[in-house]
């Protein structure tokens, strides 16, 4: 099922192959996540037209405020028989699509999502960690510094690291120790990563880190 806060009816003009080939299929990574932690229901701010979650957690509310990304998700049919390549029909997930700024309030619930994704849209869990449930999971990365400011606020553990090599992905929980160390830990306060808008530099990095609400 697909919804939308904006509909258009109109066919989506967005190039979305070009955008999905350039990011690579993400969906192996999230049925990684969904066998291991099982999410039900997941808040991807700053999704822009990235599908993937919705491959492997049944409820997915997207959230952009590209107008692009609108387009893509007001066209249920498209967006179904994407999810058709990935999903047998009698799982359809539920797609959700939100128009709007994330660091504005939201009308979503809060704590009522139990996976939130912050993958290249900016500082996503300083604006959206009121939505997650506690025990819930953020998957970040540190592109814009978000996975940084996360691993520096003591309510979050680190759970997991992605990797990523190719079309290949894993997601480990083994020496978890050894990530986010800075290599320069004089930069690792969070005002100073959130003014830089860009994430340390670690000496052993991931492409992204799953951490979990402990408290
Ligand atoms: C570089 S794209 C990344 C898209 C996708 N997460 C990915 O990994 O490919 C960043 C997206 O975040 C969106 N974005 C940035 N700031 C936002 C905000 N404050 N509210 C809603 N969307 C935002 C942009 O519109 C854009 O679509």
């Amino acid at each position: 099922m697909v919804n939308s806060s904006r509909r258009s009816g109109r066919a989506a003009t967005v190039s979305w192959e070009a955008y999905r080939e350039s990011i690579g299929d993400r969906s192996p990574l999230f049925a990684e996540i969904a066998r291991t932690w099982a999410p039900k229901r997941a808040l991807y701010a700053g999704s822009y037209v990235d599908l993937s979650p919705a491959t492997a957690i049944p409820a997915v509310t997207f959230l952009d405020m590209d107008r692009r990304a609108a387009k893509y998700f007001a066209d249920g049919a498209l967006v179904a028989s994407e999810l058709e390549r990935h999903v047998p029909p009698a799982l359809a997930p539920e797609v959700d699509f939100v128009h709007g700024d994330y660091t504005a309030p939201l009308a979503c619930q809060e704590g009522s999502f139990d996976l939130l994704i912050s993958l290249f849209a900016g500082p996503v869990w300083d604006h959206c960690q009121r939505y997650l449930a506690p025990g819930g999971l953020l998957l970040a990365n540190a592109s814009h510094g978000d996975a940084s400011i996360a691993g520096l606020d003591a309510r979050l553990q680190l759970v997991g690291v992605v990797q990523r090599d190719a079309d290949q992905w894993s997601l480990a929980d083994t020496s978890l120790d050894e990530y986010l160390i800075p290599k320069r830990p004089e930069l690792a306060d969070a005002d100073l990563i959130r003014a830089d808008g860009r994430g340390l530099q670690y000496t052993r990095p991931a492409w992204a880190y799953l951490f979990r609400l402990v408290v």
